[in-house]
């Protein structure tokens, strides 16, 4: 017993030590962010420490494993302002990614340091103070000449590119932040776990700020009772798991524990997915109408509910994927086009057809979609494919396959009447 109790201590020891200086964070804690950019590829990145969060969900890495330089330099730990230029005169430096560190910057180019780098702020940034807070690219029109907002306690300062003008501005509205993005266009200040929009012109915020950034820019569960659920789901940038359009129009869009259901007349209600479909809990792959009932694909599972007051899950189900559809799961989406006969199956970039009135299941006809989704439907108008917060609308089956890549949408404004 007593090798027992030190052998407790002992671990207990090494946990906590384990556990406290280099605790990996939880974004859905409600952390304050140090730094925040999208990489070349519009996918956001999220830095708080030593740590980097990729995309809207997910776990932290370290971010010395994307990024080598930015540690050994320094020893730092964190990151106190990240932008991805954007200057288009400029082909060398377009769109790379921007980091502050001090004194000193760091010009990232596909996670590779550029040569040259690291520089000191005052040689590439004239006028710009060390130590800033935050940073954020601003091209034109949305600003009048391609330059970057940096924020420091409570100035501002606009850097034209051009002219390598500085200009001071009094941002009244604004609350000191933390750090700044540029999303889709739009400008959010961080401070704290929360977020403002605001004009980039005139720093002025519109609507009611601040708002909690869970709510928005991450994927977390439920965790305060006074979030507004549907302008939360309406207006998340986090990408969805699945979508279906059922025969009378209503859409069923899934993502993380929760459904967001569309009717007709453009009624938004957002539930809970194990409350409504309780087999299948949380995380959908992908999800289709087929014959009037809506089937839900998780990992290895297919789920088939008949729809009514009470959604209900059909007799002998769930069955494997493999069993239902042919093919190993797990699988990225699923649609039917109103055909009576056929599912159509995505996996990563290829297509294949399921023939769901033989009795033998295959998934067959396999071919190249244009790009991978997340979620894909279809109905009387054609094809929807999503993917992150963008969705694509295809007028026929035959467009998936050729090279004209339509028009962008965005999910939350486009799809689910959010404002911002
Ligand atoms: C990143 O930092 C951690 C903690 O300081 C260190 O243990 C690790 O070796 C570093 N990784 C790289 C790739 O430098
Ligand atoms: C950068 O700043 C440091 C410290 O202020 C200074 O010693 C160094 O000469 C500067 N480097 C350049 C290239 O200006
Ligand atoms: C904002 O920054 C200024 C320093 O520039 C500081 O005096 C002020 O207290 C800060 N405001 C808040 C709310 O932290
Ligand atoms: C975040 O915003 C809410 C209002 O939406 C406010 O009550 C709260 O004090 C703010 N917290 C921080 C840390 O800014
Ligand atoms: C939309 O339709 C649903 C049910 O069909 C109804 O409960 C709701 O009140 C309608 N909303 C509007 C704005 O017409
Ligand atoms: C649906 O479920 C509710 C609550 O469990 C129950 O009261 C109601 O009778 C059910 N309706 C049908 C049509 O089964
Ligand atoms: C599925 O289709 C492939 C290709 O058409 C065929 O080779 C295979 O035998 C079929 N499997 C079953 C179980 O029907």
């Amino acid at each position: 017993a007593k090798l027992l109790t030190l052998l407790c201590i002992i671990s207990d020891n090494l946990l906590t030590k384990w556990r406290s200086p280099a605790a990996v964070p939880d974004r859905c804690q409600g952390i304050e962010m140090d730094a925040v950019t999208v990489n070349e590829d519009g996918i956001p990145y999220f830095f708080h420490s030593g740590f980097l969060f990729k995309g809207f969900h997910g776990a932290a890495e370290r971010a010395n494993e994307t990024f080598t330089e930015l540690d050994e330099h320094q020893h730092l730990g964190h990151v106190d302002a990240a932008f991805r230029l954007h200057y288009e005169d400029h082909p060398t430096e377009h769109n790379n990614i921007i980091f502050f560190l001090d004194t000193q910057i760091f010009s990232y180019y596909q996670h590779k340091l550029e040569g040259g780098y690291p520089k000191n702020i005052s040689e590439v940034y004239p006028g710009i103070p060390d130590h800033l807070d935050a940073a954020v690219e601003c091209p034109k029109p949305e600003c009048e000449e391609d330059s970057v907002i940096f924020f420091k306690g409570d100035e501002i300062f606009h850097f034209n590119f051009k002219t390598k003008a500085v200009e001071m501005k009094e941002f009244t509205s604004m609350p000191n932040c933390t750090s700044a993005f540029r999303f889709m266009e739009h400008y959010y200040c961080f401070h704290g776990h929360n977020f403002s929009k605001f004009d980039p012109k005139t720093g002025e915020v519109h609507g009611r700020y601040p708002k909690e950034a869970r709510d928005f820019f991450m994927r977390c569960s439920k965790f305060s009772d006074d979030s507004d659920h549907v302008e939360r789901e309406r207006c998340s940038r986090a990408h969805l798991d699945a979508i279906t359009a059922d025969n009378e129009g209503d859409m069923f869009a899934f993502r993380g524990q929760s459904f967001i259901c569309k009717e007709v007349n453009d009624t938004l209600k957002v539930e809970p997915i194990e409350l409504t479909f309780k087999e299948v809990k949380s995380d959908v792959d992908a999800a289709f109408t087929f014959k009037d009932d809506l089937y839900l694909v998780k990992d290895e599972h297919v789920f088939a509910y008949r729809v009514g007051e009470n959604h209900t899950l059909l007799d002998g189900y769930p069955k494997t994927v493999k069993e239902e559809l042919g093919i190993e799961g797990p699988i990225d989406s699923a649609f039917s086009c109103d055909e009576h006969q056929h599912v159509h199956v995505v996996k990563g970039q290829l297509m294949y057809d399921v023939d769901m009135a033989a009795s033998e299941r295959n998934a067959t006809n396999e071919r190249s979609i244009m790009f991978p989704s997340d979620a894909a439907m279809c109905g009387p108008r054609g094809v929807t494919l999503v993917k992150g917060n963008h969705f694509y609308h295809f007028d026929t089956l035959k467009l998936l396959f050729s090279r004209a890549v339509p028009e962008r949408h965005q999910v939350s404004l486009e799809l689910f009447g959010c404002d911002h």
